[in-house]
């Protein structure tokens, strides 16, 4: 048997290339993408009891797109919340969000942040959305952080203290839609020992089906961790 899945972490990618296949603006590939998110949580909270889900929703490279599709990811951000922070509540569902969220509008920042303090609570359920995230900047700002005394005599548990993940398992198992084989920036630390599942489909696309097919997958697999 295969170590329990604690936590399952999406990367959520394919929305541009979805509208595209179908005569869409990329802007629409978006809409599509963060319509599937409810499905996909439902799933893997109410049916597999995984505890912990983050999800890729933007990166610290994605500021290279044009200004209108950034602002129609972080409108839909905004939707999102608004109209998600009730069921959060009712399913006990714990937000955090990793991240540099200094870069992000007033507005967005003070409605995460009450949606984590309404939901600071609950223990059992935790939703971490990926904003502006790059494991990169997560580990310099993790760096700068500490004193040239901690510094002297680090050990790996006090630097991952520092990260945005700090207390939060480590992803069990990585999903990627969309056909891309690579990381983008994600987790790159957290995942030393993550499980990897790559899929076609995108995300726009991707159901409760697909989402089985991963976890079946991960269910096969033998983990070692370095060991025999
Ligand atoms: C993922 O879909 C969503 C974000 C990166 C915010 P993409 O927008 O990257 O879709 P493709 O890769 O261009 O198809
Ligand atoms: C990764 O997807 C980021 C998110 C899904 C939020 P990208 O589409 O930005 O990644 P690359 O550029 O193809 O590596
Ligand atoms: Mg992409």
């Amino acid at each position: 048997m295969n170590t329990p899945l604690k936590h399952i972490a999406f990367i959520m990618d394919g929305n541009g290339r979805w509208a595209k296949q179908r005569g869409l603006g990329r802007t629409e590939g978006h809409t599509a993408g963060a319509q599937r998110v409810s499905d996909v949580l439902t799933r893997v909270f109410d049916h597999w009891h995984i505890p912990f889900v983050t999800l890729y929703a933007f990166s610290t490279e994605n500021w290279k797109r044009p200004a209108y599709e950034i602002k129609a990811i972080f409108n839909l951000l905004t939707c999102y919340l608004k109209n998600n922070i009730d069921s959060f509540v009712e399913n006990k569902i714990r937000l955090r969000v990793i991240g540099n969220l200094d870069a992000l509008s007033k507005p967005l920042r003070t409605n995460l942040e009450m949606a984590m303090q309404q939901t600071a609570t609950f223990d059992t359920r935790t939703l971490t959305l990926a904003i502006n995230y790059g494991a990169r900047e997560e580990v310099l700002q993790a760096i700068k952080s500490l004193s040239a005394d901690e510094l002297k005599d680090l050990q790996w548990d006090q630097l991952a203290a520092r990260f945005y993940t700090a207390n939060m398992p480590d992803p069990d198992l990585i999903v990627r839609t969309s056909g891309e084989q690579r990381l983008s920036n994600f987790l790159l630390l957290q995942s030393a020992y993550s499980e990897l599942y790559f899929t076609e489909t995108f995300w726009p696309d991707f159901d409760g089906h697909a989402l089985d097919l991963a976890i079946e997958s991960y269910l096969k697999r033998k983990r070692r961790f370095g060991g025999v």
